[in-house]
């Protein structure tokens, strides 16, 4: 709110800026135009010119202070830009993630789905509490393991940890057996499915969304993947089916829809180790189990965060995070 107000104060300078400015100039402008009238008309007067050459004067000189002025307003375009590339460079200059050390990911086709963190600790700035302290675990390939604890306990933090999207301050995160600094994350992501607790429809179809603008999308691996979050029916019911345009100018899903399109999402590349942060929050039990189902026969490891009685018993394991 504060950085609002102060955004509009500095609006109102501007504008106050710019009225003053415009009518210094309109002042500046005809008085000068006056000014050259009279001069001339005591020449012309006088028999030093002659009235053509007076109007030529005039037509040149109207041409020459718009140039002039055009040239002090590319002037300042150009001080802009400094500002602008300023901008730029914070988002040109960002250090790309670290890249795999070389040769691994090439001989790791095959994966091994297992997870393990040794003693993980980690805290968002050096002057916050932990959020997670000396924290070990093993999940095990096509285990499925549910996070469960009160809200703001950390189980988001944990699951971007597994991630990779945030490295702990202390311990490691190894998967199959390999430490994931090691792995490379480009390498790891591709094999992985993730829904985050906030997670979005991008403007497209519902087909793009699925498989997230593929270039070449496979037809039949969307509608499988919509099949196994028990979507498709929902989506063959609308008038364009897959073609169903969503995200903000698009047909407005129902929450439980979106999710289980994002799921969908997810479930498209057929992931070793898909992770999901309240995915099915929105979903009633019985469409909540069948999805469950549907996801336990493809054998993959699943790591859920959730806080329904319901999800926690399809689970093998619940983790409880507490203190
Ligand atoms: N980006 C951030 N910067 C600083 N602190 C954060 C950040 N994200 C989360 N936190 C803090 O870390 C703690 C754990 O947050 P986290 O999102 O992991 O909780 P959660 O268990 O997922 O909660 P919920 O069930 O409500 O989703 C909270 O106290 C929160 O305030
Ligand atoms: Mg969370």
């Amino acid at each position: 709110m504060n950085l609002a107000v102060a955004s509009t104060n500095a609006g109102l300078a501007v504008q106050r800026q710019v009225l003053s400015f415009g009518s210094a100039n309109a002042m500046l402008t005809t008085l000068e135009n006056a000014a050259v009238l009279y001069l001339g008309a005591h020449l012309v007067l006088g028999n030093q010119l002659s009235v053509g050459m007076l109007i030529a004067f005039l037509s040149y000189k109207t041409q020459f202070v718009s140039r002039a002025s055009g040239l002090v307003d590319q002037a300042l375009s150009f001080k802009m830009l400094g500002l602008q590339t300023e901008r730029l460079a914070d988002i040109v200059l960002a250090e790309p993630e670290p890249a795999p050390h070389s040769g691994i990911h090439r001989s790791q086709e095959g994966l091994s789905a297992s997870i393990e963190l040794r003693n993980v600790s980690f805290r968002y700035a050096t002057d916050e509490p932990w959020v997670l302290k000396d924290l070990s675990l093993r999940i095990e390939p096509g285990e499925s393991v549910a996070i469960a604890g009160p809200s703001g306990c950390g189980k988001t933090t944990l699951l971007k940890i597994m991630l990779g999207q945030l490295e702990p301050e202390e311990g490691s995160v190894w998967v199959g057996g390999i430490a994931l600094r090691q792995l490379g994350l480009r390498h790891y992501r591709d094999q992985i499915g993730v829904v985050m607790q906030d997670d979005r429809l991008f403007a497209g179809s519902i087909a793009e969304n699925i498989s997230l603008f593929d270039a070449q999308p496979d037809h039949a691996q969307i509608e499988e993947a919509a099949r196994m979050a028990s979507v498709h029916d929902d989506i063959a019911r609308m008038p364009m089916g897959y073609n169903t345009l969503v995200g903000d100018m698009g047909t407005a899903l129902s929450g439980g829809q979106r999710q289980r399109v994002v799921l969908a999402r997810a479930l498209y590349k057929l992931p070793r180790i898909l992770f999901l942060d309240e995915a099915t929050s929105h979903l009633d039990v019985l469409t909540e189990s069948i999805v469950n189902k549907a996801i336990q026969r493809l054998n993959m490891t699943r790591i859920v965060i959730a806080h329904r009685q319901q999800t926690l018993e399809a689970m093998e394991r619940v983790i409880l995070l507490a203190h």
